[in-house]
């Protein structure tokens, strides 16, 4: 899988990317992420990528021509299964959209900023615009490296332990179960006996119990998503 991220502050990118799983993925080959400065792609000599909006609003607005020409550029040398717009008011991100992308080929994220986007990129530029929740963020930056993380970990093969994946909360909308380890007894707080059983079966069954009353008193609203 190819990701490119465009966007204002490509330095906002250098801990997340080059650390952890997001690491072990690109050094196994499973993922390439590249971060582009919009910046390169201005033909304003002083870099500027914003102006002032038509109209009269208050602050600036990025111009749809440096954007415009780094899709062109990465167009060339790819076919794009999404080119995603991180907005607060995009279609909010979950699981199963991750598990989707994690699925894609090749994929752009164009970072948001704060003083909004011309228009016309959300009109003729994108395919998607995706929010990571219902709050406003400075920036698309923080939305992408969500949405990348949570991309790349399903990617097989890119956690060592393929069955963690799928035993992530909200992977079949329910929130996973309890999990602990040694010691089994901490100042009399005591690991539930049925995991030091060694029965199996009886142990994924209070998991699974475990998962439907945490799904339950936790986030019931996930039930209703379960067919
Ligand atoms: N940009 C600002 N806020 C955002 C959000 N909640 N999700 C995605 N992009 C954003």
């Amino acid at each position: 899988m190819h990701i490119d991220i465009i966007s204002v502050l490509p330095e906002m990118f250098k801990g997340v990317i080059d650390c952890s799983i997001l690491k072990r993925a690109q050094n196994k080959g499973l993922v390439e992420i590249e971060v582009h400065n919009l910046r390169d792609y201005t033909t304003n000599k002083h870099r500027q990528v914003d102006d002032y909006p038509f109209g009269g609003e208050a602050g600036m607005v990025l111009q749809i021509e440096p954007i415009d020409n780094i899709i062109s550029a990465l167009k060339e040398k790819r076919t794009y299964d999404e080119i995603i717009y991180t907005s607060p008011d995009g279609e909010v991100f979950d699981q199963q959209i991750a598990n989707q992308m994690s699925s894609y080929k090749n994929i752009i994220i164009l970072c948001g900023h704060y003083k909004g986007i011309d228009y016309r990129v959300r009109e003729h530029l994108i395919t998607r615009e995706i929010s990571i929740g219902d709050y406003v963020l400075t920036g698309g930056e923080l939305a992408a490296a969500v949405m990348t993380d949570a991309i790349v970990r399903l990617i097989p093969g890119a956690i060592g332990d393929e069955q963690s994946a799928l035993s992530d909360s909200f992977q079949d909308n329910l929130l996973a179960p309890p999990v602990y380890t040694r010691p089994a007894d901490y100042k009399g707080w005591k690991v539930p006996e049925i995991l030091l059983s060694g029965h199996q079966a009886k142990i994924d069954d209070w998991k699974l119990q475990q998962s439907m009353e945490r799904t339950e008193r936790l986030r019931p609203d996930l039930l209703n998503k379960k067919e």
